[in-house]
């Protein structure tokens, strides 16, 4: 057990597939019980299943992050299963490449899922970890979050966006024992880059842009949620944690 987080409580959104389910997993394995989030009910339920095998407690919440309604439902359901909220990591994103990425349809869906879900949680969670004058907050922002994409304009925006609401939510809840902060991951194996890893000529072109020469894994980017959430980071607040082989460091 890396952290001992027994009697903390932590929400994740996008917790069916990719870094959601690894930080999900991650923060059962170091002892908290954990709400699990999506919006795909078999992939949730499976990782809950996951972490029930390797003795951890949690459960199941459908939520859309594009629905406030639905982020409140969730966050109230942590308190009442569970009493409090200690961690959330607020992950939940789409990243596809549309056809054509200026259509108003995929604009305002991006916006609304990779963004304005961001914004529903952290009000959600925040009413809870200011009654309880404690709690930390990751959001999952990008590399493209601070670097420029020149084939995603949506998807660079609201992760530009991401990194902002992290660096304002920090500085409002300072003195008030709330963190918040932000993992951006460089490519990172999951269900979102499939489409990268199921082509070797793809794969490769990646692997080499990246110093480390390789994709990088979803519990790399977990362990960095956890280490924001755990009381070594205590000091710790505002940042963004870029986890991506060194591919920004060029
Ligand atoms: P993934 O596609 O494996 O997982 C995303 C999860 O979010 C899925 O379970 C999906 O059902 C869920 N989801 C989609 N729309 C939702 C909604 N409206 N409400 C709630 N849940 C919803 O993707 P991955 O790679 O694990 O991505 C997680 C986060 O990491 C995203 O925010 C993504 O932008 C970010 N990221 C991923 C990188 C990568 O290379 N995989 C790199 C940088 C950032």
């Amino acid at each position: 057990m890396k952290y001992p987080f027994e009697d903390k409580v932590a929400l994740v959104t996008g917790a069916g597939s990719g870094i959601g389910r690894a930080t999900a997993l991650a923060f059962a394995a170091s002892g908290a019980a954990v709400v699990v989030t999506d919006v795909n009910d078999g992939s949730g339920l499976d990782t809950v299943t996951q972490i029930k095998t390797i003795g951890g407690r949690a459960i199941y919440v459908r939520c859309d992050v594009s629905q406030p309604n639905d982020v409140d439902a969730a966050v109230a359901r942590a308190v009442t299963e569970f009493g409090r909220l200690d961690f959330a990591h607020n992950n939940a994103g789409i990243n596809s490449l549309a056809a054509d990425e200026w259509t108003d349809a995929h604009w305002q869906r991006s916006l609304s899922i990779n963004l304005t879900g961001v914004m529903y949680c952290m009000r959600a969670e925040s009413a809870v970890m200011l009654k309880q004058g404690k709690g930390t907050i990751v959001n999952t922002a990008s590399i493209n979050g601070f670097t420029g994409n020149a084939h995603q304009p949506a998807y660079t925006a609201t992760k530009h966006g991401v990194v902002g609401l992290t660096r304002h939510a920090a500085l409002r809840w300072a003195r008030n024992g709330i963190r918040v902060n932000a993992v951006c991951p460089g490519v990172i194996e999951t269900p979102m880059t499939d489409a990268i890893a199921a082509r070797p000529e793809i794969r490769k072109v990646m692997e080499e842009m990246t110093p480390m020469g390789r994709i990088g894994q979803p519990r790399e980017v977990a362990a960095g949620v956890l280490w924001l959430c755990s009381d070594e980071a205590s000091f710790v607040t505002g940042q963004m944690l870029i986890i991506d082989g060194g591919a920004t460091v060029d």
